[in-house]
C-alpha cells in the first residue's frame, strides 16, 4: 500500500486513512492506495469500512495537476467501482471540504457521515469540467434532478447540514471526534445489518420530469455562462442520469468530461485556479519573514470606496475607525455603509443581527490623534498627490511607529507619497477596485523602500478579507490600470472608423467580457476619464485620441448618471439603449477628422482593443512591474472582469499565439502609426523564438 493511504483493522471495523497534503488530492498514489485497501479490507475480519481523512479537510478532488497529462491507472471510476462493489459497507467520513472527485469518492460508499461543519460540492464547472466520476449520475438519484442541476451548475458547496436534508449526507457527528464517531457509526450499521445502499440502484422515474425541462436548462445555462461549454455539457450529463441506465449514463458522462478535460476553456479555467494562489506569493521575499498584527483599521476618506474598504474589514471583525474631514462628511460616510448593509439584509444574505455587529465595528472621527492605536492605517481620498502627501505627514506624526500606512491610490506615485513620511518602509499602495466590499481583486503595490514584513502582512491581510492579492511595481496606472488606457483608446478609435458604440461592446460582450468598454465609461462616468486625461501631459497631442470620450462630456453627456453617454439608459430600468443622436455625433466628427469610415469586423475589434492589453503587460513583465504573467492574468480577471473562461489577457495570447499577435500589432503599426502599435521587446522577442509568457514566466 502506498505511504498516502493506510489501513488498519480497529475492533470489527477496517480504517481507510488518506493523507496527502495540503488537501487529500486524488493524486495517482491516492486513488491506488484506496483501491489496495479496499481489496484488503475484503479479506480480514473488519464488518464495515470507514473511509476518513487527515490534515484539513476530506478529499478535495482529483489532483488537478494531472489534467493535460497523460492518464495514469488506476483511474478513479475503477477506484469507485471497487468501492461500491464491496462487500461490507463503505462509509465516509467528511470533514473539511469534499470537493469533486472527493464527493464523489463519498458518493460510491455505501454510507456519508460529515461534522457540522464540513461542506460537499461538484466544483468542477469553475474548471470548465463536469463530475467525471460518476457525480452527475449519482447526486440526481439522491437529491433530485432540479436540485442536482443547482448544485452541479453552480459548483457552489452545500454546508453538511443542508446536505443531509437532501440526502447527500446521512448522519451528522458532532464536531468533536469525526473518526471516533464514524467508527461507531459504522459498528451500528454492521450490528443492525444495515443494507449496502448503493446510489446507482435508485432510479428516476422519466415522467416525473417535465418536458421540455433540459432544452430549458440548456437556453438557460448558455445566458448566465456566455461562452462557455462545461454547464451545458453538465444538463446533457444529468439529463443521461434520467434517460438512461447506470451504467450507460456513467459511460455518457466519461465522453463528455473528456472532451471538456481538452477544451481551452478547462485549461484557461485551471490557469487561473492555479494563477490565483500563485500570485499571493512574493518571489523574492524569505520565507521566514515574519507578519505585523492587525486588530485595528483606519480609514481615510469616507467616500465609496472608504466605506467599501471599511466594510471589508468590519465582515471579518476587524474594528475600524474612518476619518473624515467633518461631521457632515463623516455621517454621510457611515450612512452610505448603514445603508450598503441594510440592502445586503433586504436582499436576504444578511442576517439583521450580524448587520448590528459590523456596524458597532465600523466608528468615526475626525481627529487624527484617534489613530495612534491603529495598525494599519488605508487613505481612500481622491486622486491628488499633494493631498494625499499632506495626509500620510499627518499619519507619520500621529500613528505609532510600526503601524503600516497604505494608500488606495489608483494612479498616483507611491514612492511620492512615501517620501512625505520619515518612515517610507511602512508605506505600501493598497488598490481597492469598486465597490470595494464587492470586488475580489486587492492589487498591493510595493513602494522602492516598502518593507518585507509591510508587504507579507498586507497579502496576509488581504486574504483575510477575501480578495485576491496581486503584487504590482510603481508606476502610472500599475498593472491594470496601465494596461486599461490602450483598450480604452481603440475602443474609442473604432468609432471614427466606422463601428456603432453597440457594435463595440456587443463584439467583445460576446469574447465574454462581462461589459464593453463604452457601457463601462458610462456605468463609471465618461468625465473621470475626461478629467483624468486632462491632468496628464504625456498624451500625444493627437485630436483622434479619446476624441468620442470627449466630446460627449462637453455636451453634458455623462454616461448613466445623465441618463446618457455612448447610449441612452431607460431611466426607470436602466437598460441600454442605441442612440442614433450619438451615431450622428460620431460620423459628423470622423467627417471633420478626414476619416472615411468603413465596415468593421468583430474580429478587428477584439483584437484592436484585446492585443494592447497584451502589449502593454509584456512591457509590464520587461520593466519587472508584474512579478509573472500569470500575475497581470489574475488582475484582468478579479479587477477587470476579464473572461476567466478565456485565462486573462497574457494566457490569451499564449493561445491566439505570439507569433500571430506580434504580426498583427505590426499590421496595426503600419495602418494606425508607431505611437500606438509598437511591439513590447519581450513580446517581439518570445515570437522570434517561438516560446509563449507562460514558458517565460516558469524561466524557461
Ligand atoms: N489539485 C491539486 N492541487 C490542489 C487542489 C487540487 N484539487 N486543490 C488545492 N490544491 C493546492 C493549491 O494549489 C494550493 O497549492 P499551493 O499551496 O502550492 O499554492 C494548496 O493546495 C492549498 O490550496 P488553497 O490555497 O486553495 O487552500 P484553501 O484551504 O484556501 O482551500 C480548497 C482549500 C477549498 C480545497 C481549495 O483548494 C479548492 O477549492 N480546491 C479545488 C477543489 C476542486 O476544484 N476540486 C475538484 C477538482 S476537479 C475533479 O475532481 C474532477 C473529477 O471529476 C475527478
Amino acid at each position: 500500500m502506498s505511504n498516502v493511504v493506510s489501513y488498519e483493522l480497529n475492533g470489527n471495523i477496517g480504517i481507510i486513512r488518506v493523507n496527502n497534503p495540503p488537501v487529500n488530492a486524488l493524486a495517482r498514489v491516492v486513488r491506488q492506495g484506496i483501491l489496495d485497501a479496499v481489496t484488503e479490507a475484503q479479506k480480514d475480519a473488519s464488518e464495515a469500512i470507514v473511509l476518513c481523512c487527515e490534515g484539513r479537510t476530506f478529499i478535495a478532488g482529483a489532483d488537478i495537476t494531472e489534467f493535460g497529462k497523460p492518464p495514469m491507472e488506476p483511474g478513479l471510476p475503477e477506484v469507485l467501482t471497487v468501492i461500491e462493489n464491496s462487500s461490507k459497507p463503505v462509509i465516509a467520513a467528511i470533514h473539511g471540504t469534499a470537493l469533486g472527485g472527493g464527493f464523489e469518492v463519498a458518493l460510491a460508499c455505501h454510507y456519508r457521515c460529515a461534522v457540522a461543519s464540513a461542506q460537499v460540492g461538484l466544483p468542477e464547472v469553475k474548471l470548465g469540467l463536469l463530475p467525471g466520476a460518476g457525480g452527475t449520475q449519482r447526486v440526481p438519484r439522491v437529491a433530485g434532478v432540479k436540485a442536482a442541476l443547482d448544485m452541479i451548475t453552480s459548483g457552489n458547496p452545500i454546508a453538511a447540514g443542508k446536505a443531509c436534508e437532501m440526502g447527500l449526507v446521512d448522519e451528522i457527528i458532532g464536531d468533536t471526534d469525526l473518526v471516533a464517531g464514524a467508527i461507531q457509526y459504522a459498528k451500528d450499521l454492521a450490528e443492525s445489518g444495515a443494507p449496502l445502499k448503493r446510489i446507482r440502484d435508485i432510479s428516476i422515474d422519466p415522467a416525473s420530469i417535465e418536458p421540455g425541462f433540459f432544452d430549458k436548462a440548456r437556453k438557460e445555462q448558455a445566458k448566465r455562462a456566455r461562452g462557455q461549454i462545461a454547464p451545458d455539457r453538465i444538463v446533457t450529463a444529468i439529463e443521461a442520469a434520467v434517460t438512461l441506465p447506470m451504467d450507460k449514463g456513467l459511460e455518457r458522462e466519461r465522453e463528455l468530461f473528456k472532451e471538456l478535460v481538452t477544451s481551452p476553456e478547462s485549461a484557461a479555467l485551471r490557469h487561473i485556479f492555479f494563477a490565483e494562489r500563485q500570485a499571493a506569493k512574493i518571489k523574492d521575499l524569505p520565507a521566514d519573514t515574519q507578519s505585523r498584527a492587525i486588530n485595528k483599521v483606519a480609514i481615510i476618506g469616507g467616500g465609496t470606496m472608504g466605506g467599501g474598504i471599511a466594510m471589508c474589514f468590519a465582515n471579518v471583525g476587524i474594528p475600524v475607525v474612518m476619518v473624515e474631514i467633518n461631521d457632515e462628511a463623516l455621517s454621510r460616510g457611515l450612512g452610505i455603509i448603514s445603508k450598503n448593509y441594510t440592502i445586503t439584509v433586504q436582499k436576504g444574505k444578511l442576517a439583521a443581527d450580524k448587520m448590528q455587529e459590523r456596524l458597532d465595528l465600523i466608528t468615526g472621527t475626525t481627529n487624527y490623534s484617534a489613530l495612534a492605536d491603529v495598525d494599519l492605517v488605508i487613505e481612500a481620498v481622491f486622486e491628488n498627490l499633494e493631498l494625499k502627501q499632506e495626509i500620510f505627514a499627518k499619519l507619520d506624526k500621529g500613528c505609532k511607529p510600526g503601524a503600516i500606512l497604505a494608500t488606495n491610490t489608483s494612479y498616483q506615485d507611491v514612492d511620492a507619497i512615501a517620501a512625505a513620511t520619515n518612515r517610507p518602509q511602512d508605506v505600501v499602495g493598497m488598490h481597492f477596485f469598486s465597490p470595494a466590499n464587492v470586488m475580489k481583486l486587492l492589487e498591493v503595490v510595493r513602494g522602492e523602500k516598502t518593507a518585507d514584513d509591510v508587504l507579507a502582512t498586507v497579502m496576509q491581510v488581504g486574504k483575510k478579507i477575501g480578495k485576491i492579492c496581486a503584487l504590482s511595481r510603481v508606476c502610472y496606472g500599475f498593472i491594470g490600470n496601465r494596461m486599461l488606457s490602450g483598450y480604452g483608446r481603440e475602443a474609442q478609435m473604432l468609432l471614427l472608423d466606422g463601428c456603432t458604440p453597440e457594435q463595440v461592446d456587443s463584439a467583445l460582450e460576446r469574447f465574454g467580457m462581462a461589459m464593453g468598454p463604452l457601457a463601462m465609461g458610462d456605468l463609471a462616468g465618461l468625465d473621470v476619464g475626461y478629467k483624468a486625461r486632462q491632468a496628464r501631459t504625456d498624451l500625444p497631442d493627437n485630436p483622434k485620441l479619446f476624441r468620442m470620450g470627449t466630446v460627449l462630456v462637453e455636451i453634458g453627456r455623462l454616461g448613466q448618471k445623465t441618463g446618457a453617454g455612448y447610449y441612452k439608459y431607460d431611466p426607470a430600468t436602466r437598460a441600454r439603449m442605441s442612440d442614433p443622436e450619438v451615431e450622428k455625433l460620431i460620423q459628423d466628427e470622423a467627417r471633420k477628422l478626414g476619416i472615411e469610415q468603413r465596415k468593421i469586423t468583430d474580429e478587428e475589434i477584439i483584437e484592436r482593443c484585446l492585443y494592447p492589453l497584451i502589449n502593454e503587460g509584456a512591457k509590464i513583465l520587461e520593466e519587472g512591474i508584474a512579478q509573472r504573467p500569470s500575475d497581470i492574468d489574475v488582475v484582468y480577471v478579479y479587477g477587470y472582469a476579464f473572461p476567466a473562461a478565456k485565462g486573462g489577457p497574457m494566457h490569451y495570447a499564449d493561445q491566439v499565439g505570439l507569433k500571430n499577435v506580434y504580426n498583427k500589432i505590426n499590421e496595426f503599426r503600419g495602418r494606425y502609426g508607431e505611437q500606438y502599435w509598437k511591439p513590447a521587446a519581450l513580446l517581439e522577442k518570445l515570437a522570434g523564438s517561438g516560446k509563449t509568457f507562460a514558458e517565460w514566466g516558469a524561466g524557461s
